[in-house]
C-alpha cells in the first residue's frame, strides 16, 4: 500500500467521555449511565482473587498460560486451535475485502468506498403492509404507523425463502422511539394518547420481502403473504420453563402465558431453521414508579434491572396501566426476554423464550454444536453486566420441512443457561488499567461456563429454578459471574467456532466503589470498548471452559492503549464503542458501531481474524452524523446496514432538525435501511 492509500487516521483530538447524545440515551435508556449501575453485587473482587491465585500458580510453574495458535496443554485443557486460513476462500465480491477504507468524518451522509454504492432500501413510515398509507410527517395516526416501517430500526436479518432464490424476508428491529424527533410541537410533560399509541405501533418489527433486481438493487416489497408489523399490542406467548409462572401473572393475564408487545428489541440473530432471535434491552424506562411497590424483595428485584421511581420517560402509565409497577408490578416481568419470531409463517405467534434467561439483553446468535445441540451466546448491555450462554436440551433436525420446523422451533425452550466468568493469565501486577499489554503479549486467559439453571432444576443456592429465569442478573451475582464492560452482540463464527464479543465501553470502570481494571476489562474509564475471542475448549460450543482473547483493544491506533490483533497498528482505521457483529462468508468479522468517541460519526468495519491480515481493521462505511450504525448484514453480493436516529443531537428536534437524511432538503430525518454493493 503506497502513503497515499494509506487510512487516514484521526488526529489527536481531545475525546469526549462518550460519543452518543444525551438525547440518545433519554429515549433509549432513560439515561442509563446517568444513574449508578444497578449491579451493585459484592462479587467484584472474585475476579481479582482467582487472578491472583492464578498469578501465584504461574510463578511456581512457569509456563502455565492459554497458549495462542495451535499450542498444547495450557490451564483448565483449553487452547486456542490453529483455524482455517482467508485464503481458503477466494473470489467473494464484498467479502474480497479489497476496498479502500473510509475516513473518518461528520457528513450527513453514509459515505462508502469508492467502487461501492448505496441506496435507501425503507424508511420509517414506508409502507409495510398492504393498505399503509404513505408516511406523512405533519399526519401522523395509530393506525398508519402500525402499518408502516417503525421507528429506529436496529437489527436487521435476512431470511432466505426456500425455492425463491434472490428473494429474502427481512425483519427490523424497532427498538425505541424519539419523540421529540417524531411529533412537532413534542411536549415531554404533556404527551398526548394519541401521540402514544403511535409509538407504541412504532415500536416492535417489520417483516418485509426483499427482491434482487436484474441489475443487482434491492426493491422492498408490499407483499400481502409474507409481511407483518409487529407492535406493542400484538400477542406473544411465553414459552419454556417459566411459563405460567406466579412471577409472571398480572391481573389482566391471570395465566402468565401471554403478553402484548416486545419492547426495545436491540441486536439479533438468524436461527439455523430461518427464525429470527432478538433481544429486548433497555425495557426499564418504560415503566413508572418502582418506588411504589411496597414488597421489599419485589423492590430490590426491580432495582438490580434499574427500574426508576416516578413517572418514566416517555410517560405511557397515563394511558395503560400496565405500565404502572404500583399497579401493576409483574408486568415489569414480562419483559427483558429472548424473542422469536418465524417471519416464513405469516401465521405464527412470535414467543418470548424464558429458558434463556431475563436481562437486559442485546441479542442471541446460535450455532449447531458438534453433537447436534445449539448453543446460543448472549450478552446483557449494561456497565458491569454479565456474558450467558444457552445450551439446548435437544438436538437440531436438519431440513426445512415443516416436522423439522416445528421440532427446532421448540429447541430453545428446554436446556441449561449459563453465565461467564472469565479469569486472566498474568499476574495482577501487569494490569495496571492503562491497556498496556502485560509482558506475555495479550489480554487473555481461561474461563469457565457456571450452570444457573436446568429447565426445573436450580443451580443457585437460595434460588428456583423460576426465580433465576426471570430475575437472572441476580443469580450471576450469586455465582460470582465476571463483571463486563457492557457486553453487547455476541457472535460466534460459524467458519471457526469461536465466539466474537462486543464490549462497547465503560466509563465507569475503576470510578470510586466500581470494579478496576481486569485482564478482561483492562483499562480504567474505559471509553472505546474492546472485541473479545473466544474459544470453547476442544472447539465444542457445549464445553464448559474455554480459552479467551481480546481481539482489539479498540480507539485511536495512534493511542499506545489500543491493540489490534497484533496487526500494523499504522495500517488500521480507528475504530470506537464496537456494537453489532456479523460476519461473511469467508469468516471475516464485521462491526457497526454505537457511540464512536473520536469525534467521527458512527460506522462499519471489517476485519479478517484469521491468516496475515488477522486484525487489519478497515472501516467500510459512515452514518450521517447522529446517527448509530447497527444491525449488519453481509453478503457476497451486498451488505445492509441499519441507519438508527440519524440527526439525533442535543438540541435537535422536529422543530429543529440537525440532519436531513436521506431525503436532504429540509426534510426531517429517517432511520432507514440502507444497501450497499460493490459496482466494479
Ligand atoms: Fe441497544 Fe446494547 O444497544
Ligand atoms: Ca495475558
Ligand atoms: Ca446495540
Amino acid at each position: 500500500m503506497s502513503p497515499a492509500e494509506k487510512p487516514r487516521l484521526l488526529p489527536l483530538f481531545p475525546t469526549r467521555s462518550s460519543g452518543r447524545a444525551a438525547v440518545t440515551c433519554k429515549y433509549r435508556c432513560g439515561s442509563a449511565c446517568s444513574h449508578e449501575a444497578p449491579n451493585t453485587s459484592d462479587n467484584r473482587y472474585f475476579g481479582d482473587v482467582v487472578r491472583e491465585i492464578v498469578s501465584r500458580r504461574k510463578v511456581l510453574k512457569a509456563g502455565a498460560v492459554i497458549a495462542v495458535a495451535g499450542a498444547g496443554a495450557a490451564v483448565g485443557g483449553v487452547a486456542f486451535a490453529e483455524g482455517p486460513t482467508a485464503a481458503d476462500h477466494v473470489g467473494h465480491p464484498v467479502s474480497s475485502l479489497d476496498f479502500d477504507p473510509v475516513a473518518p468524518n461528520t457528513e450527513d451522509a453514509v459515505v462508502v468506498p469508492p467502487g461501492y454504492e448505496q441506496q435507501v432500501l425503507i424508511r420509517w413510515g414506508d409502507p409495510v403492509v398492504p393498505g399503509a398509507p404513505e408516511f406523512d410527517f405533519a399526519n401522523q395516526t395509530a393506525a398508519a404507523q402500525a402499518k408502516q416501517f417503525g421507528f429506529n430500526n436496529d437489527y436487521c436479518g435476512l431470511v432466505p425463502i426456500p425455492g425463491r432464490p434472490g428473494r429474502w424476508l427481512m425483519v427490523n428491529n424497532h427498538e425505541y422511539t424519539s419523540e421529540g424527533y417524531m411529533f412537532f410541537g413534542w411536549d415531554d410533560a404533556n404527551p398526548t394518547r394519541e401521540q402514544a399509541e403511535i409509538a407504541w405501533a412504532a415500536h416492535g418489527q417489520s417483516i418485509v420481502l426483499v427482491m434482487e433486481n436484474a441489475d443487482g438493487t434491492l426493491s422492498a416489497k408490499v407483499d400481502k403473504h409474507y409481511n407483518r408489523r409487529l407492535t406493542l399490542t400484538t400477542p406473544w406467548a411465553v414459552t419454556g420453563p417459566a411459563a405460567g409462572s406466579d412471577l409472571l401473572k398480572t391481573s389482566a393475564d391471570p395465566t402468565g402465558t401471554v403478553v402484548f408487545g416486545t419492547q426495545n428489541n436491540c441486536s439479533g440473530g438468524v436461527t439455523p431453521w430461518g427464525t429470527i432471535l432478538s433481544g429486548e434491552e433497555n425495557i426499564h424506562n418504560y415503566f413508572a414508579n418502582a418506588d411504589k411497590v411496597t414488597d421489599p424483595v419485589a423492590h430490590e428485584r426491580l432495582k438490580r434491572y434499574g427500574f426508576p421511581d416516578g413517572a418514566s420517560t416517555r410517560k405511557w402509565e397515563r394511558f395503560d396501566p400496565r405500565f404502572d409497577l404500583g399497579q401493576n408490578p409483574n408486568e415489569a416481568n414480562r419483559f427483558g426476554w429472548i424473542v422469536e419470531i418465524d417471519p416464513l409463517d405469516p401465521t405464527s405467534t412470535p414467543v418470548k423464550h424464558t429458558a434463556m434467561g431475563r436481562l437486559k439483553h442485546e441479542g442471541a446468535n446460535v450455532i449447531v454444536a458438534k453433537d447436534g445441540r445449539v448453543v446460543a451466546y448472549m450478552g446483557d448491555d449494561e456497565r458491569f453486566e454479565y456474558m450467558y450462554k444457552f445450551v439446548s436440551a435437544g438436538k437440531v433436525k436438519k431440513g426445512n420441512g415443516s416436522y423439522a420446523r416445528a421440532h427446532n422451533k421448540k429447541l430453545l425452550d428446554s436446556g441449561t443457561l449459563y453465565v461467564a466468568r472469565f479469569t486472566g493469565d498474568s499476574p495482577v501486577e501487569e494490569i495496571d488499567g492503562s491497556g498496556k499489554l502485560p509482558s506475555d503479549g495479550e489480554f487473555d486467559g481461561s474461563g469457565e461456563w457456571i450452570p444457573l439453571a436446568h429447565n426445573d432444576k436450580s443451580f443457585v443456592d437460595g434460588m428456583t429454578a423460576e426465580e433465576v429465569y426471570v430475575f437472572t442478573r441476580l443469580a450471576g451475582d450469586k455465582v460470582g459471574a465476571t463483571k463486563m464492560d457492557r457486553p453487547e452482540d455476541v457472535e460466534p463464527s460459524l467458519k471457526t467456532g469461536r465466539m466474537y464479543a462486543a464490549l462497547t465501553n465503560n466509563t465507569d470502570r475503576g470510578k470510586p466503589d466500581k470494579e478496576g481494571a481486569t485482564e478482561i476489562a483492562p483499562r480504567l474509564g474505559n471509553k472505546h470498548g474492546q472485541v473479545l475471542e473466544v474459544e470453547e475448549s476442544g472447539g465444542d460450543n457445549t464445553a464448559s471452559t474455554f480459552a479467551w482473547r481480546l481481539f482489539l483493544v479498540c480507539g485511536d491506533p495512534n493511542s499506545p492503549d489500543t491493540y489490534f490483533g497484533g496487526y500494523d497498528k499504522t495500517q488500521v482505521s480507528p475504530i470506537s464503542c464496537p456494537d453489532n457483529v456479523a460476519f461473511d462468508s469467508r469468516g471475516n468479522l464485521w462491526i457497526t458501531t454505537d457511540g464512536n468517541a473520536l469525534d467521527s460519526n458512527d460506522g462499519m468495519f471489517a476485519v479478517p481474524v484469521e491468516g496475515r491480515e488477522r486484525g487489519h481493521v478497515k472501516q467500510f462505511l459512515t452514518v450521517p452524523n447522529g446517527a448509530e450504525a447497527c444491525g449488519p448484514v453481509v453478503t457476497d453480493d451486498f451488505v445492509l446496514v441499519s441507519v438508527q436516529h440519524p440527526g439525533e443531537l442535543d438540541g435537535a428536534s422536529a422543530d429543529n432538525p440537525m440532519s436531513h437524511w436521506p431525503d436532504g432538503g429540509t426534510t426531517q430525518p429517517r432511520p432507514s435501511v440502507v444497501a450497499v454493493r460493490k459496482t466494479k
